[in-house]
């Protein structure tokens, strides 16, 4: 297990909500001081190796970040080793996380919108075959999640 808090983000493509989660988590740990090792993957392989959807790079860009050098890769069963906290966008993607963690994996495994006081069990909808402005809903959402960890593992929570 990593010597301070490891946080992996997992969507289905790795393509739209978890580079999302991923980037505003940097953005708040960076605010709030904590050091944390922070990464994104996803379910699926059709996306592997891509840069961020436009739309998600785009968002990003308007809150003042540049998730352009981001590549997809797909989540593997080490991860659960490697990361303290594996956090799905969604309910799916959380069911294929379960079933793919091995045995006495000692990450904690749970719903990014978990750690925003009252909307836990929520899913971060899939804004991917949706209007553009869908992705300034996953940005609010995405913020709230990594908000929500950061004062977690900040000891705030
Ligand atoms: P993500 O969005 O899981 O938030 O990265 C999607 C990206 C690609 C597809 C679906 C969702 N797809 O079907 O290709």
């Amino acid at each position: 297990m990593p010597d301070r808090p490891a946080v992996l983000f997992v969507c289905l493509g790795n393509i739209c909500r978890s580079p999302l989660a991923e980037a505003a988590m940097r953005a708040e740990a960076s605010r709030a001081g904590l050091d944390l090792l922070v990464d994104s993957a996803g379910t699926g392989h059709w996306h592997v190796g891509k840069a961020p959807d436009r739309r998600a790079q785009a968002v990003a860009a308007r809150n003042g970040i540049d998730i352009s050098g981001y590549r997809a890769r797909q989540v593997v069963r080490e991860d659960f080793l490697h990361f303290t906290h594996v956090v799905a966008l969604d309910h799916d993607n959380l069911a294929r996380l379960l079933a793919l963690r091995p045995a006495g994996a000692g990450a904690e495994v749970s719903l990014l919108l978990d750690h925003v006081p009252g909307r836990a069990g929520e899913a971060v909808a899939d804004p991917y075959y949706g209007e553009a402005a869908g992705f300034d809903t996953t940005w609010a959402d995405v913020t709230a999640g990594a908000r929500g960890l950061v004062a977690r593992l900040s000891g705030f929570l």
